[in-house]
Parts: C-alpha cells; sequence; structure tokens
C-alpha cells in the first residue's frame, strides 16, 4: 500500500535528512514509527504526503509511482489523509467547518453523509458539532484532526505524533479511534509515535529510525518483547 524504497530528502541542498529509508506497510495495517528527536520522523511523513520531494528513491502509493507529485496532488488524487505533528486544527472554526475543510472537494450532499458517519463514529464531534474548536481539549482535538483527514474517505492515513500532550486516559481514547477506523474502514495507517510501548500495543508492526535510515523492525508484539529492543529504543520496561 507505501512502498518507500531508498529515498533520499532533505530541506536544504547539502544536507541529506532521510539517507536511503525503505519501508513498506500493507493493505490496514497499522504501523508505527519510532526514533529519537530529530531522526527523521516527521520528515518521512512529509516526503511521503508530497510536502518534500525526496531526490532519490521512490515512493508508492497503491502500486503507483508518486515519488514527484505535490502534497494538494496527493490528497486529492491518491486517496492520502495526513495529519501533521503540529497545527492540526483551525481553532477559529467550528467543528462542523472543519470538516467542511476536509471535505472541500465532495459532492455537498456526500459531505454532510460523511460528516454525519464520522459524528457517529467519534461522539465528542456531533456533540459539539457549532462550537469553535479552541474551545475543544488536546484530546478532542486530535480525534477533530484525525476525522477532518477521513473526510474523503482516504485509503492510506499518515499521523505525526497524535497522543501528543496526551493524559493517559485520553491517549487511550485518541488510540482506540485509531484502531476503530481501521476496523471499520480498513485505513492503512502509518503514524509516529513517541509513546512507544502505548503505539506498539495497536500496531501490528514498527520501524526504529535512526539518523536518517531503518535501525530496525519488526512484529510490534515481538519488539514489545525483545529486553534489548525495549533498553535500547523503547525506555525501559514493558509495563
Ligand atoms: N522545515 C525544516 N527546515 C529545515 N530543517 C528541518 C525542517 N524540519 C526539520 N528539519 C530538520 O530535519 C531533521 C529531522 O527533523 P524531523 O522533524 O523529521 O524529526 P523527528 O524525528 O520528527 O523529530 P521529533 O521527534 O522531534 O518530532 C532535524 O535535524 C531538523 O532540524
Ligand atoms: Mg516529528
Amino acid at each position: 500500500m507505501i512502498d518507500i524504497d531508498n529515498v533520499v530528502a532533505g530541506y536544504t541542498a547539502e544536507i541529506d535528512i532521510l539517507r536511503g529509508m525503505t519501508l513498506a506497510v500493507r493493505p490496514a495495517e497499522i504501523v508505527t514509527l519510532l526514533g529519537p528527536n530529530g531522526c527523521g520522523k516527521s520528515t518521512l511523513l512529509k516526503t511521503i504526503a508530497g510536502y518534500l520531494l525526496p531526490r532519490g528513491g521512490r515512493v508508492t502509493l497503491r502500486g503507483k509511482d508518486v515519488s514527484q507529485i505535490p502534497v494538494h496532488h496527493k490528497i486529492r488524487h491518491c486517496s492520502l489523509g495526513f495529519v501533521p505533528q503540529t497545527e492540526n486544527v483551525f481553532s477559529a472554526l467550528t467543528i462542523r467547518e472543519n470538516l467542511q475543510v476536509g471535505g472541500h472537494y465532495m459532492a455537498k450532499a456526500d459531505c454532510a453523509r460523511r460528516m454525519e458517519e464520522l459524528c457517529a463514529l467519534y461522539p465528542i464531534l456531533g456533540r459539539k458539532f457549532d462550537a469553535r474548536a479552541a474551545s475543544m481539549s488536546g484530546g478532542e482535538r486530535q480525534i477533530l484532526a484525525l476525522a477532518r483527514a477521513l473526510m474523503p474517505r482516504p485509503e492510506i492515513l499518515l499521523l505525526d505524533e497524535p497522543s501528543a500532550g496526551l493524559s493517559p486516559k485520553v491517549l487511550h481514547e485518541v488510540f482506540d479511534a485509531i484502531v476503530q477506523v481501521r476496523d471499520q474502514e480498513r485505513v492503512t495507517i502509518l503514524m509516529v509515535e513517541q509513546n512507544a510501548m502505548e503505539a506498539l500495543r495497536i500496531s501490528d508492526r514498527a520501524y526504529v529510525l535512526s539518523m536518517g535510515s531503518v535501525a530496525l523492525t519488526g512484529d510490534a508484539a515481538a519488539l514489545m518483547r525483545d529486553e534489548k529492543v525495549r533498553e535500547l529504543y523503547l525506555g525501559g520496561r514493558a509495563h
């Protein structure tokens, strides 16, 4: 579904941030990207989404080489949804308006139907439908950001730290929302997370990145059990 083959990318001509990145996500999988601050996790998601164009290697989505396609094309034509790490909702707009932005290219009736579906999936959105996003808590905003990206029924979803800044209880709600959308809509999900153990619990597989390439990969359950992996990459013991 997502195939990243030896991708090289960076923000300036001199420095490569991604230095030959290779990974794959299969249909309806949840795959987590782990790794220290600055190792290139967000840069990889931005490159898949098309904010950055790779200078080497290939990005293939649904079997199509889309390496050189910019972001607006990918979101509209490649069935891709992206929730960036920061500024992922429009605070001054209401929940309804945020969802309408996500459904910008949809026919009006379909957009309305989809908003109803998403409000059924995530009831908090319906309860606050005409309130401004600014009045939402951090967890509620993450769910709104997720729902906005889901408006056009993407097949692929890229999530950059969906649990950032959330309390453990709300983190579980957001992760449950992610699992729900995979189970109900068969969405393929690639997400970056710092809450490694929690993320692995809902993931099928994971990649640990280091300095712009893959240091380690495996089944989430196997990675969680591996004492050495926990110590080196996942911040200690399983709990
Ligand atoms: N817009 C940008 N312009 C120039 N350099 C950038 C830009 N964004 C990120 N970088 C650099 O690219 C490198 C990787 O950043 P990236 O945001 O991908 O890291 P990350 O793994 O997502 O880290 P974090 O866990 O802190 O979110 C860093 O050295 C960073 O300084
Ligand atoms: Mg990041």
